[in-house]
């Protein structure tokens, strides 16, 4: 986070109280936060305003009390959330900075958004927040889908993922290895054709 354009004199940290639920509403202690590529792009972008946090951050967080009928106490779910430790939450709320979720989704969620969801407790005795939210969360569900747009994937099939090093790019690399796919890896490429293929 902290680079050439960005120091740590830019933030600060503030203490302020918790408000009381309203009807409707859920308290979440922030587990884990990802500060991911759209995240990067909101601040570069200037669509977090100064003195603001950003609101659009992919969360693995405990729902610590609940007023939200979608929300229990003791779940473990994603949301989105600021730079903070606690965050008011509610299902009926469409995400932030990111455009309004499909009828499947809000049905398969239970939320008005796609970023809002509660994590299988089975999952949650199996993986860590960092597996929950990487390779059951957004990078992983990207690669997974993008690569089925681009499927069925062969054995013969030769597959080029740009940007491997990244979330995205590194998981689609290692679905084409598990279809023994030959790879084409490109560490860094065009981000406008992250899976150009020959064959697919
Ligand atoms: N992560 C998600 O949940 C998600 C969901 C939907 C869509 N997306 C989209 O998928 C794309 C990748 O996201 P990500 O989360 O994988 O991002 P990431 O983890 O930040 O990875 C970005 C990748 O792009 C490469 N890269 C950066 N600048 C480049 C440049 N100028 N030329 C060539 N390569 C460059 C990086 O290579 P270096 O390591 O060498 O810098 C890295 O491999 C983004 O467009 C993102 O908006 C992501």
């Amino acid at each position: 986070m902290v680079n050439d354009v960005l120091g740590r004199e830019q933030f600060e940290l503030r203490e302020v109280p918790i408000p009381e639920l309203t009807q409707g509403q859920a308290l979440v202690r922030v587990r884990l936060l990802n500060i991911h590529s759209g995240t990067r792009a909101r601040m570069a972008n200037g669509m977090t305003k100064l003195g603001d946090t950003d609101r659009s951050n992919y969360a693995c967080a405990d729902v610590v009390q609940s007023r939200d009928q979608t929300f229990r106490e003791g779940d473990v779910i994603a949301c989105q959330a600021g730079w903070q430790d606690y965050q008011i939450v509610s299902s009926e709320e469409a995400s932030v900075g990111y455009g309004p979720a499909s009828e499947l989704v809000k049905a398969l969620n239970g939320t008005n958004s796609q970023w809002n969801y509660v994590f299988r407790p089975a999952m949650v005795k199996m993986w860590p927040p960092e597996v929950l939210m990487e390779m059951f969360g957004t990078s992983g569900m990207t690669a997974y889908f993008g690569m089925r747009e681009c499927g069925p994937l062969m054995p013969r099939d030769r597959v080029a993922v740009a940007g491997t090093t990244g979330s995205v790019g590194s998981i689609a690399a290692q679905i084409a290895r598990m279809r023994h796919s030959s790879r084409r890896h490109s560490p860094r490429g065009s981000m406008s054709t992250p899976m150009a293929s020959a064959g697919l």
